[in-house]
């Protein structure tokens, strides 16, 4: 039987008694379809799996996005699936860098996964495959969108509605602080998208979708649109809607990346292994990288 408790007074489900290592079925998909619309985010408490069972559960939910250069890079994991963590592609601990340098500071601001690209991205569900303890850092904060559109003034809810945000890979970096080169811009060339700042889910609920990807808004001056997307920020991130996770091996955590944002929180020392790993489903549409995906735009 599976059961779902709430873990914060706004959002945040923990789905309890779900068995991944076996064939799934119809009731555990609509389970968790249920919990997701309800909650936004839920942890999956379950035991180790492995990465194929991983991916047979994300496909029950929408054809995965599949990483940048997907099959043709070195992977310590199934290729479909994005590393997170402090583990390099051999699987060892990577130093961290300085704040200013390193590229995966980025994810210590709230965003929604994927959002700098055009592929119409649904739920990100991250692993816990090597957990290090609460002291050592890790842990995963979220953000309810829902709960934080709810609360915005009746004004401010009329001003967004129908506004577009814009999503920049490389400018939402170096408004995290990192020094970004055109190098850099040339390795990963991401050209900005557009996104409704308002979205709603299948009930009817509406989100604000801001984040570290968006910087502006479609029609306004770039100091205009970003002053208003960083006052959105500022709002969504206010503790009151902030979960904070910490992660236990095995723990699968399933968001929206429609009505949730998530941060990661930095890991204090470079004495533990840290390996989380990422399947990221969209809503529709074939299994494709990203990249992929704007080729065929462009073509
Ligand atoms: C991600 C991410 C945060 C973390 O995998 O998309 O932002 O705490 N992870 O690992
Ligand atoms: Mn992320």
């Amino acid at each position: 039987m599976i059961t779902v408790n709430q873990l914060h007074p706004l959002f945040f489900g923990e789905i309890v008694g779900a068995d991944l290592t076996a064939e799934p079925t119809e009731t555990l998909r609509d389970a968790v379809e249920d919990a997701m619309e309800r909650y936004g985010v839920c942890v999956v408490r379950q035991g180790p799996i492995t990465d194929a069972q991983h991916l047979r559960f994300a496909r029950l939910f929408g054809p995965l996005e599949l990483p940048p250069g997907y099959g043709t890079r070195p992977s310590r994991m199934a290729p479909e699936l994005f590393p997170a963590g402090n583990l390099d592609a051999e699987g060892k601990i990577r130093p961290r860098a300085p704040a200013n340098r390193d590229v995966a500071k980025g994810a210590e601001r709230f965003h929604a996964d994927s959002s700098f690209n055009p592929l119409p991205s649904k739920w990100s569900m991250l692993r816990g495959v090597e957990c290090p303890p609460p002291e050592a850092g890790g842990d995963t904060l979220f953000v309810d969108l829902r709960s934080a559109y709810d609360d915005l003034p009746e004004e401010t809810r009329a001003r967004i509605e129908g506004l577009v945000g814009i999503h920049d890979f490389w400018r939402g970096r170096a408004y995290a602080g990192l020094a970004v080169t055109d190098e850099m811009r040339a390795t990963m060339p991401m050209p900005p998208v557009h996104h409704p700042l308002v979205r709603a889910s299948a009930s009817g609920r509406k989100a604000v979708f801001v984040g570290g990807h968006c910087v502006g808004v479609v029609g306004m001056d770039e100091a205009e649109g970003h002053a208003l997307v960083e006052t959105l920020y500022d709002h969504v991130t206010q503790p009151k809607y902030v979960h904070r996770h910490h992660w236990t091996t095995g723990d699968i955590v399933i968001w929206d990346n429609r009505f949730a944002l998530h941060a990661a929180t930095p890991l204090e020392t470079d004495e533990y292994r840290r390996d989380m790993r990422r399947a990221t489903v969209n809503e529709s549409g074939e299994e494709m990288d990203a990249y992929e995906y704007r080729r065929r735009l462009d073509a």
